[in-house]
């Protein structure tokens, strides 16, 4: 099969594209043909090695010391089981499935457990959509909803809303009943509108710390550092959440613990089954819906990888993995960047 291979970590030129033995399925597991796979900022830092804070030696540790352990990038999918193990019940070969998996889905085959982070796609979703979703669904589900615990009625601030994580959290805070503000760059406003936040901060114009206590939760996709600056803008009992484990950040955490006022909180989002499934839930009934930017065949992968991090694209960047009998005439039509190659 084709996979993405990268021996070395760096800039997304380290990606070459190769022929490798296809995987192996243990009893427990089944093999999906990946129709389509986002490049996330995930992927990124997994392909730098750019493991941020806490998690700098960590992450080292975890992906491989010198070199990536797995060569294979790849972190969210959609595709269709092919084969299933002898002891699978979940899927049955020619199930559509998405998800999420710790490497290898930007390649043409993928083995996983019946038991990973995966749910068959809703009716009427393209792969090329239900591969937009996981990265930035899972991650601001379990923002909104499990850490931040937005109520409704609650006036959500988000902090990168034009981004993978933070047009998910726009779409969930305002599922959730929240008044949803959110703060990007001037040309994403009109998307984060139409996404439905209620208001648009463009952070080139407007400070929103200025605006008193005017929030229930500020959730922070860009730094882990933005505590002191939300306090003054956090209701009493309000919540930060951040998408970075820094120091910091576990300080404010131990301090809001212990003196009260606005607590402050982070975590990691290891995707489970459960939560692929209200994932799957949200997106059937149309609660959240991904924005794609631009898409690249397997074979410029590392285009794909570029075009995540020239912050130019709005929405997400797909690489089509397999030729997909689904996608409307021509995948790429409505793809400025795809043109412009
Ligand atoms: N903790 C976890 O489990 C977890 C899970 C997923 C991701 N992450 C991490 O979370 C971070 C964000 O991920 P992402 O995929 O959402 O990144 P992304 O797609 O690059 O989005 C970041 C967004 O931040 C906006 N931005 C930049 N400067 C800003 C400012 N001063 N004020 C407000 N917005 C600003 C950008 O908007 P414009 O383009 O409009 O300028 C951009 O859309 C990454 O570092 C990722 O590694 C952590």
């Amino acid at each position: 099969m084709k996979a993405t291979i990268h021996t070395q970590y760096g800039s997304p030129r380290v990606l070459r594209v190769e022929d490798v033995a296809r995987p192996t399925l243990a009893e427990d597991q089944i093999l999906v043909e990946v129709h389509a796979s986002a490049v996330t900022q995930g992927d990124r830092r997994l392909r730098s090695a750019d493991f941020p804070g806490i998690a700098a030696v960590v992450g080292r540790l975890m992906f491989g010391l010198l070199r990536p352990r797995n060569p294979t990038p790849g972190t969210t999918f959609a595709g269709r089981v092919v084969e299933v193990g002898e002891s699978v019940t979940r899927f049955r070969v020619g199930d559509r499935i998405f998800g999420g998996c710790d490497t290898g889905a930007q390649a043409e085959y993928l083995a996983l457990s019946e038991d990973a982070a995966i749910a068959r796609i809703p009716e009427g979703v393209h792969y090329d959509e239900a591969a937009a979703i996981p990265y930035g669904a899972h991650t601001a589900l379990q923002f909104m909803r499990d850490i931040a615990s937005v109520q409704p009625g609650d006036r959500v601030l988000i902090l990168g809303a034009s981004g993978g994580v933070g047009r998910f959290a726009v779409q969930i805070a305002r599922h959730l009943g929240a008044k949803v503000t959110g703060v990007c760059s001037g040309a994403k406003a009109q998307m984060v509108r139409e996404l439905g936040a209620h208001e648009v901060i463009d952070y080139t114009q407007e400070d929103w710390t200025k605006n008193g206590k005017a929030y229930d939760v500020v959730f922070d996709t860009v730094s882990g550092t933005g505590y002191g600056a939300a306090r003054r803008s956090l209701s009493e009992n309000g919540c930060y959440a951040s998408l970075y484990m820094t120091p910091q950040i576990a300080f404010q955490m131990l301090r809001s613990a212990l003196f009260g006022g606005p607590r402050a909180a982070t975590g990691v989002v290891m995707p489970k089954q459960k939560l692929t499934d209200d994932v799957a839930a949200l997106l059937a009934e149309g609660a959240i819906w991904p924005v794609i930017g631009a898409r690249f065949p397997l074979e410029q992968v590392a285009d794909a990888h570029a075009a995540l991090e020239d912050r130019e694209t709005r929405g997400a960047v797909v690489v089509m993995v397999a030729a997909s009998a689904e996608i409307d005439a021509d995948p790429f039509a409505d793809t400025a960047l795809w043109a412009a190659q």
